[in-house]
């Protein structure tokens, strides 16, 4: 076992862990924050997307080790309990999500992509978001969302007025069950 000190979702947390253990595992098994989904084994899906000091990443390609000392929000951690992040306001709005399963990646990967560049173009999204992947295909609204996000037309203030913000919980349908490989790329 091996110590870990981080801050996940502005708590600052120390924890006993395997060497070896993934963070997408220390998210859901030791810190019980479910939103981060494993979808494939592969690194492929994105389903287990989370903010590294604001940054994307996979959580399943870096072990909790690696997360030591540094920053992570999940999903819950995106926006005041009660309320939603503009990002998961306009993913609502605008039917971004129909399983769920891959939406609290996809948001995580569209809050990344917004704090990179607040007004991307449809093109820019989808090439943003393609390391994530839907199952059930939502692509064409997903791609919505993330632009009524950036015009701040999902019903709060555009991104660029809101980048940083983290607190407490309010996830984006975070808690789906697994799924297999076999997911479809970004072209819808
Ligand atoms: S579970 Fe991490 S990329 Fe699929
Ligand atoms: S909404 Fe079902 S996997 Fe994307």
């Amino acid at each position: 076992m091996m110590q870990v000190e981080l801050t996940v979702n502005g708590e600052r947390r120390s924890d006993d862990v395997e060497p070896r253990l993934l963070l997408v595992h220390y998210l859901r098994e030791v810190c019980g924050l479910r939103a981060a989904n494993i979808g494939c084994d592969t690194t492929s899906c994105g389903a287990c997307t989370v903010l590294l000091n604001g940054e994307s990443v996979k959580s399943c390609t870096m072990l909790a080790a690696q997360a030591s000392g540094q920053d992570v929000v999940t999903a819950e951690g995106l926006a005041p309990a009660g309320e939603l992040h503009p990002v998961q306001q306009a993913f609502r709005a605008e039917h971004g999500l129909q399983c769920g399963f891959c939406t609290p990646g996809m948001v995580m990967a569209a809050v990344s992509l917004l704090r990179e560049n607040p007004s991307p173009t449809e093109e820019q999204v989808r090439e943003g978001l393609e390391g994530n992947l839907c199952r059930c295909t939502g692509y064409h609204n997903i791609v919505r969302a993330v632009l009524a996000a950036a015009r701040g037309s999902g019903g709060r203030p555009p991104m660029a007025s809101t980048a940083g913000a983290s607190g407490e919980s309010a996830p984006l349908a975070g808690t789906a069950g697994q799924h297999a490989n076999g997911q479809t790329e970004v072209t819808a």
